[in-house]
């Protein structure tokens, strides 16, 4: 049986005036299985944004999928026609982007943005859809669904305005849900709301959720294998007690220590700012030859400037791209 969701060697290029191509996803592969959770991390720039939105073909222009493939239930992605995908976004797969302030139209009212989702795909009456709104309104836990169905945006607070984008994302019952940091804008109270609410969504509608966070706590409550990504590459993947309990690549040990964990229960006012990796992420235009985080790593090897290393599968199950393991 094929994944839900299967990159293969994904390859995606921003080309800008006549400067060698910024390579921003690099012979990239995953899967996502039916009603899993994959949770993604790696530093700023990494390639997180241009992973998603390459697999659902909302790539800009100066970005070009340079070799690779994306099945979508065994079907090609990069083939289909734009009508094709349109067809898909939506319905079958959804994405929540990383600023939800800027997902929603400003002049209209929240109801009606959800409605227009299920009338894009279904041959629904306009009360239909509407009715259809207001219940996924209410599944994303609103008491009183009329009253934001008549909201404008900057009626609600930010936290009710990523639910009303999380109402969009559901409202056709997609299979799969690729989104892209979905509380990193929002209060440390709101984020766990809205990461419980993703939660239950998820195990009501079996739900499948590829979903970029740096928030460890949401990835360990929700994530079933956990993805780590350095300059456009996936360098580990795994459980998510065992990458974030015994993180193998050296790029994940300094990316899990230098962030943030949960205040201390204990209730220490020390607030300890993690030291973040030495050095800075290669230039994507120009990545060096061997292993891309050689010039930072604190256990480098001869090999690693000389060639990328491969991926090895250890016996836990987990993959790690690393000389220290074999690569
Ligand atoms: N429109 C663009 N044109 C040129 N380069 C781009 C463009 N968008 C992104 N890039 C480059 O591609 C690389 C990956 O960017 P991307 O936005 O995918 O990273 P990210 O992991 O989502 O980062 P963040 O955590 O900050 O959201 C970066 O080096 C970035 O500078
Ligand atoms: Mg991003």
């Amino acid at each position: 049986m094929p994944a839900l969701l299967e990159v293969r060697d994904l390859t995606v290029h921003y080309t800008s005036g006549n400067g060698a191509p910024a390579v921003a996803v690099d012979e990239l592969s995953l899967d996502v299985e039916e009603g899993e959770v994959v949770g993604l991390l790696g530093e700023s720039g990494c390639g997180k944004t241009t992973l998603l939105l390459a697999i659902l073909g909302l790539l800009p222009e100066s970005a070009h999928v340079v070799k690779g493939s994306i099945r979508f239930r065994g079907r090609e992605l990069r083939t289909l026609s734009g009508a094709e995908l349109r067809g898909l976004r939506g319905a079958e797969v959804s994405i929540i982007f990383q600023e939800p302030a800027l997902a929603l139209n400003p002049v209209r009212r929240v109801g009606p943005q959800v409605a227009e989702v299920v009338r894009a795909h279904r041959r629904w009456s306009r009360r239909r859809c509407r009715e259809e709104a207001l219940s996924m309104l209410a599944e994303v836990g609103f008491t009183a669904p009329e009253r934001v169905h008549d909201s404008y945006p900057h009626e609600l607070s930010g936290g009710e305005r990523q639910r009303v984008v999380i109402a969009q994302a559901l409202a056709c019952r997609p299979a799969l849900i690729l989104a892209d940091e979905p509380t990193a804008s929002l209060d440390s109270t709101t984020q766990a709301e809205l990461r419980a609410l993703l939660g239950a969504l998820q195990s009501r509608f079996g739900l499948a959720l590829l979903l970029v966070s740096h928030d460890l706590g949401a990835l360990a409550a929700l994530a079933h294998r956990v993805l780590v990504m350095y300059a456009g590459r996936l360098v580990e993947a795994g459980g998510p007690t065992q990458v974030f309990g015994d993180p193998l690549h050296p790029y994940s040990r300094g990316l899990l220590r230098a962030l943030p964990r949960a205040p201390d229960p204990a209730g220490s006012r020390e607030q300890r700012i993690p030291p973040p990796i030495p050095g800075m992420s290669p230039d994507p235009a120009h990545l060096p030859p061997g292993c891309a985080f050689e010039p930072r790593c604190p256990d480098r090897l001869p090999p690693c400037v000389e060639r990328p290393p491969q991926e090895t599968r250890l016996a836990d199950g987990r993959h790690v791209r690393c000389f220290k393991y074999g690569g």
